[in-house]
Parts: structure tokens; sequence; C-alpha cells
């Protein structure tokens, strides 16, 4: 059976993870958040005390990582590393930064790659992160390039700290915020841009419900008018 795969890239803060998980919900397709994959790795190198940006010493640690995705009842995608749920642990602020030295290092993208295909090809997906229309699934069927202003990213990333009952000040997360972007931009592999067939949604000033429904509307347009 052909499986359809909807791409949804991205800087972060712009509501994809939020948005993709309620589209992947609505629509019966299994969720997939590939930055959670690349957090999972990062935390593996901090916890053995290595540099994340250190290639040579993570491209050491990959084999001895078994990353797997469950999803629970309560319909979130677990993080399992070597058996340990570290769903919670990959949200810390350290680790973030930690995540995206990871993401530039090509052992690390390599190593990834084939996993999030696989995924791709046994169910039908949503699949956010940042080179997914670009990279690793050039074929999907609807991509989206979900962006946002920077201090509208802050503000959301902000709360969700908060939420989460963690410390935070928001001039830091906006500092963070253009740094991860500079980062994840100017990368040399699988830079963050958006694919020429991507359909481009800015955020900016939208409630949830306004851009899911934008969402919809393109799934509407371009995958489910295709399947009939
Ligand atoms: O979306 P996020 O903040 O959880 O992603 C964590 C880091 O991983 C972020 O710096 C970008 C990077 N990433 C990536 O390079 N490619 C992806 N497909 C997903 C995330």
């Amino acid at each position: 059976m052909r499986t359809i795969s909807i791409a949804i890239d991205g800087p972060s803060g712009a509501g994809k993870s939020t948005l993709a998980k309620l589209l992947a919900q609505k629509l019966g397709y299994l969720y997939v958040d590939t930055g959670a994959i690349y957090r999972t790795v990062a935390l593996f190198a901090m916890e053995r005390g290595n540099d994340p940006g250190d290639e040579a010493a993570v491209a050491g640690l990959l084999p001895q990582m078994e990353i797997k995705m469950a999803y629970g009842t309560d319909g979130l995608q677990h993080m399992l590393l070597n058996g340990r749920d570290v769903t919670e642990d990959i949200r810390r602020h350290a680790v973030s930064k930690g995540a995206s030295q990871v993401s530039a290092l090509p052992a690390v993208r390599a190593f990834l790659l084939e996993m999030q295909r696989e995924l791709a090809r046994r169910h039908n997906v949503v699949m956010d992160g940042r080179d997914i229309g670009t990279v690793v699934l050039p074929q999907a069927d609807l991509k989206i390039f979900l962006t946002a202003q920077a201090e509208d990213r802050a503000r959301r990333r902000y709360r969700e700290l908060l939420e989460r009952g963690q410390d935070a000040d928001y001039e830091t997360v906006l500092r963070d915020v253009i740094q991860r972007d500079e980062a994840d931009t100017s990368r040399a592999i699988s830079p963050l841009r958006q694919a020429e067939d991507a359909v481009l949604v800015d955020t900016t000033g939208n409630t949830l419900e306004e851009s899911l429904q934008r969402l919809l509307r393109l799934t509407e347009e371009r995958v489910r008018h295709g399947e009939e």
C-alpha cells in the first residue's frame, strides 16, 4: 500500500509540533516529531559527558544508542533511549542547545535518515522537522513550511517552559531562538530552508485553531483530493 506523507518544516516555536500533532490526530496519521530524535541523541551524549558538538565522540556513541518511539494511550510520542522513557528529559533547555549541535553533524544526520524514511514507508505520517521536505521525504504528498516572527515564537516557547514549571526569562529565550535559527539555517548539512514545492504558512498573530484550519484546508486540496 502506498503511504501518505505530510512534511512540516520550519524554525522552532512556529507551532510546528502542536499543529502537526493535531493534524495527525484529525487525519488518523502517525505523528513523527523528528526534533525529539535529535534531542535524544544530544541527551545521550551529554549524559555520557561528551560535547554534543564533537563529531568523533558523538559518532562513536551512535552504535550504543537504541532509540525507539512509542505511542502511549495519551496519543503522545514517547522517546525511549535504551529502554528508558526520556520524553520529559529531552525538553530541558540545555538539551535544546545540544540538539542543535548534534543536528549539524553529518554522522548523526546519516544515522537518523533511514529511521525517519522507514517510518514514512510503513505509516501515513505527519512528520515535522527542518529538512523533511528537502531531504528526508522529497516525495512527500504535501509540504508545509511553517514560520512566524521570532518574537512570536519566543513568546510561545517561553510560555511552554513556564507551563512545564521550568525557570525561564523571555529575553534569554528570544536570544536563544535567534541563535538557534541562525545555527539551523547556516549549517553546511541539511540547513533549514523551504523546499521549492512547499507551501509557506506564517502563523504570526494567528490562533492555533486558525492555523489548524489552514493546514486542514491544504490537506483537503492537495492530499485528500488526490486520494479519490
Ligand atoms: O524542533 P526541535 O526544537 O525539537 O529540534 C531540536 C533541534 O534539532 C533543532 O536545533 C533543529 C534540529 N533538527 C534538525 O536539524 N532536523 C530535523 N529534522 C529536526 C530537528
